[in-house]
Parts: structure tokens; C-alpha cells; sequence
């Protein structure tokens, strides 16, 4: 990816361009050849994944091919009917626009560039750190065990802990199931992994994403893969793009109200030794409407190490990867800039 003159920046977190609302890309926001014309006009077709049939077993079945599919494709589809009500994915976005609408002295409370906290705020990516800045403004938090971790949350607005917590608990509870398709998809017994996941921890980023009219100039994210099993992401309105393996294209995820997208993480495909990819997706700014996300990622514990199941492992699919867990993902990202093509996930593909 191309980039101009970093050395005009002067935006800290707390006074970045996208939290005071400028109404250009300043240089050090800006990404060459980024040729939106074509892009914004190609939406994807996504997989669909409707949940009503789990009961039954039939229904389930085809479940299981549906998302193993969707997963061998490009790593990614969409569920309905999850069970997780409108009120609820409602009430998360609210929470979220209400913490980020809060006087800035509120929201300076959790300002940190240290990715091993477990609660934070920042701006970009790593804000002060990455030569290149990003159109974003996030607040992350752990969210699994709840109760672990709810009380570091912000407490402003007064209803984001119950808001926010609702829908933590509830998606928790869907990546557990979906993981479980997933897994029988892939041959290995429903309950392989069930508890370390379970087990493990949920890391929700909270993105926030003020419209700016020059699109066309910057990215609000760059492109990467998520570390973890799974995440699922919520938007309020398009932006989300992912490259389509096929063509190589990017292609603007549509908004599908009540819909979840499920993103399959490096942590599968390393446990899948390669036949799930993980997504590659970037976001981009949008020029009119601000746009909301809470992207949740389901991984195993801090330390546990994700390894390529034996089952997968044979003469014709040699192992390609090494273990790792997400701390050795957090010590990797404090130390790299990840927005110029480095990712954990290469550093863990054995080369032959
Ligand atoms: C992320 C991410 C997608 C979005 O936070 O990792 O990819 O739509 N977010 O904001
Ligand atoms: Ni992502």
C-alpha cells in the first residue's frame, strides 16, 4: 500500500483529524491508489446462514455443509435468526455512539497504545506509534468471562455495562454454536476445542467511524485478518469491504438488518491447517454517515496455544503452521506496524 509524506502529522489521540471532525484527510491519513469508483459498487454476495433449522437435524446437516463452504470460499458469511433480538443489537449500537459521544475528558480515561490492556481507547491503530494513520476512533474491551471484566468498562453513558454486556453475553453464546458448525464441518467431533473456546476470551472493538468528504483519500481500517477463531461484527451501515478470493477484488459487505457477520480468525485457520482461510477485510471511510461497528472476537485463553488439529495434518496437507496464542498475537502487534503488509498470520505459515 502507497503513502504520502508522514511528516506532516500533528494529530495525538484525543485531537486526532477524525475526532475533531476536519473535514479533509490530512497527508498522514493518505493512501495512494485506492481507485474507490469501481469498489463502492460492488457489493459481495454473502453466504447466508439461517440459524431457525439447529433443531432439527436434518436442517442441521445442511447447516454444517453451508457454513464448511462458506468458509473454504473466502471466510466469511452472515447468520439470521441467531436468537439474538433487534432490542439487543439495537442497544449495543446506542451504548456504543452514547460512550463515543461523551465529552472527551470522559473518554481520555481509557486512552492507552499498550495493546495488553484489557480495557482501552485509541485512535487508528496504534495512535503515536504507526507511521500512517487510520480514520477510527475504537474502544476495546474484554467481555468473557462478563463478570471478570465489566467492571473496567465506562460507566458513561449510564446503560452502556447493560447495554453493551446484553449483547456481549448473547454473541458469546452464538460463537460458541457457530463454532461448533464449524468444527463438524470440518470432520472433527462437535465438542473438539467446545471448552477452550468457551473457555477463552472475547475481545470486542467498539469502531467508531465519523463521515469525512474525502473518502477517497484515506482508509478508516487497512487490510487484515483477525486473530482468534471467529469474530462477529455488527454494523450500523456499509463500509466494511472484504477482498474477494476469487478476483482479488475488494467488495462492500451489504448491511442486512439483524444480521451478523461471522469473519472466520487465524486461529482456524491454523486449526484447519489452511482449508479455512482467514478474510482479509479493510473498511473505508464513508463521506455522509457516521458508521458504528462492534467487532467481537473469539479466541482461546491469553496462553493457550492454537495447533493445527492432527486430523488435519497428512501426506498430501503437510503441517503449515506453527502454534501460538493470543498473547504472542499482542506481543507481535505491539512491536510491528501492521499497516504496512506484516501480519502475525505470516510470521506463523511454515515455508516449505
Ligand atoms: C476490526 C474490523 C470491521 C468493521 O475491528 O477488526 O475489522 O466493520 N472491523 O469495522
Ligand atoms: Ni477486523
Amino acid at each position: 500500500m502507497g503513502k504520502r509524506d508522514e511528516s506532516s502529522c500533528s494529530f495525538p489521540m484525543g485531537q486526532t483529524a477524525q475526532e475533531r471532525g476536519l473535514s479533509f484527510v490530512p497527508e498522514c491519513y493518505k493512501v495512494e491508489h485506492l481507485d474507490r469508483s469501481k469498489m463502492d459498487s460492488e457489493t459481495v454476495d454473502v453466504p447466508i446462514i439461517d440459524l431457525s433449522g439447529l433443531g432439527d437435524p436434518t436442517q442441521k446437516s445442511i447447516l454444517v455443509q453451508e457454513i464448511g463452504n462458506a468458509c473454504r470460499c473466502n471466510g466469511f458469511f452472515q447468520v439470521i435468526n441467531h436468537g439474538i433480538s433487534q432490542k439487543t443489537l439495537d442497544g449495543a449500537l446506542s451504548a456504543a455512539s452514547g460512550f463515543f459521544r461523551m465529552p472527551t475528558q470522559e473518554k481520555a480515561k481509557f486512552m492507552s497504545n499498550d495493546v495488553h490492556k484489557p480495557v482501552r481507547y485509541g485512535t487508528s491503530l496504534k495512535d503515536g506509534v504507526d507511521k500512517f494513520q487510520f480514520w477510527r476512533v475504537f474502544l476495546k474491551h474484554y467481555a468473557h468471562p462478563l463478570m471478570d471484566w465489566i467492571g473496567m468498562w465506562p460507566d458513561s453513558p449510564p446503560d452502556y455495562r447493560e447495554k453493551m454486556g446484553e449483547y456481549a453475553e448473547a454473541t458469546q453464546k452464538l460463537a460458541q454454536t457457530v463454532f461448533e458448525l464449524i468444527i463438524e464441518s470440518l470432520g472433527l467431533g462437535p465438542k473438539y476445542l467446545n471448552t477452550k473456546l468457551e473457555e477463552g476470551m472475547q475481545v470486542m472493538a467498539v469502531n467508531y467511524y465519523p463521515p469525512c468528504p474525502q473518502p477517497q483519500l484515506a482508509l478508516s481500517l487497512p487490510p487484515h485478518s483477525d486473530y482468534g477463531c471467529l469474530t462477529i461484527v455488527l454494523q450500523n451501515s456499509h463500509g466494511l469491504q472484504i477482498l474477494y478470493s476469487e478476483d482479488k477484488s475488494w467488495r462492500v459487505v451489504p448491511v442486512i438488518k439483524g444480521a451478523l457477520e461471522v469473519h472466520v480468525g487465524n486461529q482456524l485457520e491454523v486449526l484447519s491447517n489452511g482449508r479455512y482461510k482467514s478474510v482479509v477485510h479493510r473498511v473505508t471511510i464513508n463521506s455522509d454517515k457516521m458508521r458504528i461497528s462492534i467487532a467481537g472476537l473469539h479466541t482461546l485463553g491469553m496462553d493457550v496455544k492454537m495447533e493445527t488439529a492432527k486430523e488435519m495434518v497428512d501426506e498430501e496437507h503437510p503441517m503449515g503452521y506453527k502454534e501460538s496464542s493470543f498473547r504472542d498475537f499482542l506481543d507481535f502487534i505491539s512491536k510491528n506496524d501492521i499497516g504496512e503488509g506484516t501480519s502475525f498470520l505470516k510470521t506463523l505459515k511454515i515455508q516449505e
